[in-house]
């Protein structure tokens, strides 16, 4: 079997973002709507723009940098992605992937992922922070369709895509950094219309704690290259329906604004944990 055309596109960007700093990290980051200021606070930071990185889709839409920054957090040595490309920008899964692929081909062990998300449950209010627990894919799309690239499993297993030990590892960290944690399950679709009310209430009915248009895509990919995965919803704003108010990307943008110092400090907290694990 010839290789997939996408790896030799990985070696090149691989080769770039090594040019630039040679040290391997263990921990890779992606940072969502709002949140990219988390990847300023590493030690040693060198920024590599996705601009510079041969195979790189830079993000299109407003809070999303566009930067691979590597550097330092608690001892460990990290990768950070500020700011993704999202499916509904329009290129094909396989490119929005892309980025977290490079994570792990820079040799990071673990991939922690963050996002903005529409609360549906009563509890998850603006501020709150989720721990998702598990994800349902409704964007209709799956990054692995295609020629299997034999790095991984054609049928891949999702029984356990959010890594237990990765998950135990956040609650140690939102209680070491006084950050309370929930848990839930994110459903994802593709947007960008923000949901209709009904949507909301089908997803509540099977199971989604959480909506947005990110992360899955990903998770999939990393766990398909048998990276450990965990992620974190920075819930911006009451799902469609459930508040008064139209939703608005402003809106998103201002909450994440308002949760930085305690979402980063968890953060933090939980790369340095991991790191120690994965080292
Ligand atoms: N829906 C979808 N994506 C989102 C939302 C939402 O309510 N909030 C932030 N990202």
């Amino acid at each position: 079997m010839t290789e997939p055309e996408s790896n030799a596109d990985l070696a090149q960007a691989s080769a770039a973002v090594r040019a630039a700093n040679g040290v391997t990290p263990a921990v890779g980051v992606v940072l969502g709507s709002g949140l990219g200021a988390f990847a300023d606070t590493l030690g040693s930071l060198v920024k590599v723009p996705y601009s510079r990185i041969p195979g790189m889709p830079v993000p299109g839409v407003v809070g999303h940098a566009g930067n691979l920054c590597l550097g330092e957090v608690g001892g460990a040595a990290v990768a950070c992605l500020q700011g993704r490309v999202h499916a509904y920008e329009g290129l094909p899964l396989e490119r929005i992937v892309f980025a977290a692929r490079l994570l792990a081909e820079l040799g990071c062990r673990a991939v922690l992922l963050t996002n903005a998300a529409g609360g549906i449950r009563a509890d998850l209010t603006p501020g709150s922070l989720m721990l998702i627990t598990d994800h349902i894919n409704l964007m209709g799309r799956n990054p692995l369709v295609g020629p299997n690239d034999p790095v991984g499993p054609r049928f891949p297993d999702m029984s356990e895509a959010y890594d237990p030990a990765l998950r135990a590892a956040a609650h140690d960290a939102a209680q070491a950094t006084g950050a309370e944690l929930a848990e839930g399950v994110y459903a994802a679709l593709l947007g960008p219309t923000y949901e209709t009310p009904a949507e909301i209430r089908m997803l509540r009915t099977i199971g989604a704690d959480a909506v947005g248009m990110s992360t899955v895509p990903e998770v999939i990919a990393l766990r398909h290259r048998g990276v450990g995965v965990g992620a974190v919803s920075c819930i911006t704003n009451l799902a469609a329906g459930i508040g008064d108010a139209p939703l608005d990307h402003s809106e998103v943008e201002e909450t994440a604004g308002l949760t930085r110092g305690r979402f980063t400090a968890l953060l933090a907290k939980w790369v340095e944990l991991v790191g120690a694990r994965v080292e």
